[in-house]
């Protein structure tokens, strides 16, 4: 017997679902790091550019493709994609990124979820007390993701029970599923995620001078250290790139997870409202909260030499590192980085599980599993796939699963589509595909914008990323020799899980029938 297709139950609840989805650790993390060190203010200028002609176009287009390949019963990439160009034997093909990159940025995505929710453990319990300059914090963390042993911690064993507990949550979501599972988790998680997220931005901005001998260490001087454009930087294509990449990334899409979430909408179900809703809440979270906390607080801690350090030392030292110090000298530090991380870690998990879908529906629409039976081979598989990321994480693992899966399949996956939707499906039929059940009606410019300029503009980022960024990375240009062999055996794990999903994809087609758009 054919089962039901899950659906969403409410709209609010896809709002909420996406959403969530987009609002993670990249907007509060990657973002103001990727700000400061690009040009400040003046990074806006590409990000908000990227966002009306990439950012923007992509969801939409996401949207509507999935909602299309739903009616065919296809949840997944490869699916949707021959759905949209049945004639074509191997578009199925390309379909499988999509599957591909959330998997690979799920194994690593949840590992450091799971630092979030020890570290929220650890501000609860003091354990990082007696830690009390940038290296002993910085020792601190070495010794709990396993990279050194100390008195802080002698083995990865708190990392890993918290892990498991991280993995776990997240698969028990996925085994709920979409309304009882993802829907529920972002319907609660959100709106909690979005009051302590506003608790903490107002403490940082009301930190005033904590030292009195230097008065310039002020929140309006933390702002400017941010905020001030130095408009020279946009001379520079990495600028550019790293604009369009974070657009990306904070959107979570070209990747293939949005596809997956739309499939659940009923077919006169709006998008485009919704969608824009979605869009709207990221960038509230993204460039008022981000743009508020970690950077200005470090500014007022560590003053303008300082913070130089501290944004060049990445996103995760500014997090775990920084931080942790910072909340130390605060009235109630305890119970404010027990909300950082406790914040960190909704925003990772209402990520992670959009991460985990399409691979899942993947197994539920192709093969015909239901849904606990698909999650569990999922879970098993990930549970595996996951524990290079954990045990080899000082040797460049993680920086390769995220280039191969968060950068490369990206914005090749995003140019795939576009010119699928726009060229192959064709411009007219899109346009109306994107207005049944519209509550608003897109203005005719992005007629002309996702045909012409959005494909373009993918086209540009792509040849200046491969050149910039792709054969040096792909050559190990800046690998050392000891990590050389790491490096080289990721790229082999990584390209076996794509034969294997290769392989699913052609077995898949060869049992299945023709499918017909149901209403
Ligand atoms: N958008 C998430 C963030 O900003 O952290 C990360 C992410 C989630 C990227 C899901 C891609 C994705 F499919």
């Amino acid at each position: 017997m054919a089962k039901e297709r899950q659906l969403w139950g409410s709209r609010l609840g896809i709002i909420m679902a996406v959403a969530g989805s987009a609002v993670g650790l990249g907007n509060f993390l990657r973002f103001p790091v990727q700000a400061a060190n690009n040009g400040g203010g003046a990074f806006m200028i590409p990000y908000f550019i990227s966002l009306l002609l990439l950012g923007i176009p992509l969801m939409w287009i996401e949207w509507t493709l999935g909602r299309y390949g739903g009616g065919f019963e296809h949840g997944s990439a490869p699916g949707i994609f021959h759905s949209v160009w049945q004639k074509n034997r191997f578009i199925k093909y390309f379909g499988i990124i999509g599957i591909f990159g959330p998997l690979i940025i799920f194994i690593y995505y949840t590992y450091i979820e799971s630092w979030t929710l020890g570290y929220s453990v650890f501000s609860l319990l003091n354990k990082y007390a007696a830690a009390s300059d940038k290296s002993a914090m910085q020792q601190f963390l070495n010794a709990y993701q396993g990279l050194e042993k100390n008195s802080y911690f002698s083995n990865l064993l708190p990392a890993y029970t918290f892990f498991v507990i991280t993995f776990l949550a997240n698969i028990t979501v996925a085994y709920y599923g979409i309304k009882s599972g993802i829907e529920k988790l972002c319907k609660f998680a959100m709106p909690i995620l979005l009051v302590l997220g506003i608790i903490i931005m107002t403490r940082v901005l009301l930190l005033g001078v904590p030292n009195l001998m230097k008065p310039d260490w002020n929140i309006s001087n933390g702002m400017g250290f941010l905020w001030n454009p130095d408009f020279s930087s946009l001379k520079d294509a990495k600028v550019w790139l790293a604009a369009a990449g974070q657009v990306f990334f904070t959107l979570s899409v070209g990747i293939g997870v949005i596809l997956t979430y739309a499939s659940y909408l009923k077919k006169a179900d709006d998008v485009v409202l919704s969608g824009l809703a979605a869009v709207s809440t990221n960038e509230f979270a993204e460039v008022i909260i981000g743009g508020s906390i970690v950077i200005p607080a470090a500014f007022i801690f560590f003053g303008p030499i300082g913070i130089q350090d501290v944004a060049q030392s990445g996103a995760f030292n500014l997090s775990f590192v920084t931080m942790p110090l910072i909340f130390k000298q605060l009235l109630f530090g305890e119970f404010f980085g027990f909300i950082w991380f406790l914040f960190l870690f909704l925003a990772g998990i209402t990520s992670s599980v959009s991460l985990a879908q399409p691979a899942i529906a993947f197994l539920e629409d192709e093969f015909n599993f239901d849904r606990k039976k698909a999650v569990k081979i999922f879970g098993v598989a990930t549970f595996i796939f996951c524990q290079p990321a954990i045990f080899l994480l000082g040797h460049g693992v993680l920086n390769e699963l995220d280039f191969w899966g968060g950068t490369f399949s990206l914005v090749l996956f995003a140019t795939i589509e576009t010119v699928l939707f726009a060229w192959v499906f064709g411009m007219d039929k899109a346009w109306k595909e994107i207005h049944r059940g519209a509550d608003m009606k897109i203005p005719n410019i992005y007629k002309f914008i996702i045909k012409y300029i959005t494909p373009t503009f993918l086209f540009l980022i792509l040849g200046f990323w491969f050149y910039q960024d792709g054969v040096p990375t792909i050559l190990m240009k800046n690998v050392s020799a000891a990590e050389k062999p790491y490096v080289l055996g990721t790229r082999v794990f990584i390209l076996l899980i794509f034969i294997i999903l290769a392989v699913l994809v052609k077995i898949a087609w060869r049992k299945r029938k023709i499918r017909t758009y149901k209403i």
